[in-house]
């Protein structure tokens, strides 16, 4: 494992998985699903997980979120150990988890108003005028959401998250229910919003393209019971564009990290039919 691409970042880990384990149960069965999770994301760096499907991986960002608590070992954010849902930790999901009684920009500013929100009033409508210029919504302020693409609504929720300045983000496939032209178009949002924000994310997803394009690491879980299996460190350059996916190294990692998430996909196969 190493931490090589971290090194460029402020320092100081955001969010910390210690040996952290999880099991289900129900039906007189147990599902051991988290059996030692051990990695850490900097403050300002971008990480995505990967992993086979099933392999735990909401379950972990779940517990990043506070709405799951380990069996064992400590989840840590910002030092301290995760108690329940905090205003510093945004959360995207991927259903569309937006308020469809809300226009965009009262959506986008929905965090912002929250109690636990300290930035000043008068400083509202200029962050909502920033998200909405980032994320590509301008003209579309005053719609409802009822009116909005689902690519496009799932840019609102991604400028709600964004809004009122959480110390990390947590996003769980923001864009698995997105055709595949509109992922790539996203992709590159996103990442003009990070590259603006150098905000801390932890990004799960199962495109291994989308991790790359996206991430300073990736970490690529086992098949259940899990554990990571493998970190790597992106280390290609930033701002990165459409032509940065047809570059060799990017193409290289990809088929590596693709054969990695095959070998696991195929013994969580081998381990759910036994
Ligand atoms: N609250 C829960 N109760 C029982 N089983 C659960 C619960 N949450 C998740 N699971 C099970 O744990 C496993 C991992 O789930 P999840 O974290 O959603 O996987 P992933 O996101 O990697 O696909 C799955 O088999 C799922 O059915
Ligand atoms: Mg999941």
């Amino acid at each position: 494992m190493s931490g090589g691409a971290a090194r460029e970042h402020e320092g100081g880990e955001a969010l910390a998985f210690r040996g952290v384990r999880k099991s289900f149960s129900g039906r007189g069965e147990t599902l051991r699903v988290l059996d030692g999770v051990d990695f850490a994301v900097e403050q300002g760096e971008f990480v995505s997980v990967v992993g086979p499907s099933g392999c735990g991986k909401s379950t972990l960002l779940n517990m990043a979120g506070g709405f799951e608590s380990p069996d064992a070992g400590r989840v840590l954010a910002g030092g301290a150990e995760v108690g329940g849902p905090s205003p510093a930790r945004g959360v995207v999901f991927q259903q569309y988890a937006i308020f469809p009684w809300l226009t965009v920009a009262d959506n986008i500013a929905f965090g912002l108003r929250l109690g636990a929100c300290t930035i000043p009033r008068s400083e509202h409508a200029a962050i909502v005028a920033r998200y909405v210029d980032l994320m590509g919504l301008t003209g579309f302020e005053r719609a409802y959401p009822k009116e909005l693409s689902g690519g496009m609504r799932q840019r609102v929720a991604i400028a709600r998250a964004y809004a009122p300045d959480p110390d990390v983000l947590l996003m769980d496939e923001p864009f698995a229910a997105l055709d595949a032209q509109t992922r790539e178009f996203m992709q590159e949002l996103l990442h003009g919003t990070q590259l603006a924000e150098r905000k801390t994310v932890l990004l799960i997803t199962h495109s291994v393209e989308e991790a790359i394009f996206l991430s300073h690491r990736v970490v690529v879980m086992s098949a259940r019971p899990a554990k990571v299996c493998e970190v790597v460190d992106v280390g290609i350059g930033m701002p990165r564009t459409a032509e940065t996916r047809l570059t060799p190294e990017f193409i290289e990692l990809r088929r590596h990290l693709e054969g990695v998430l095959r070998s696991q996909s195929s013994n969580l196969e081998k381990g759910t039919a036994a």
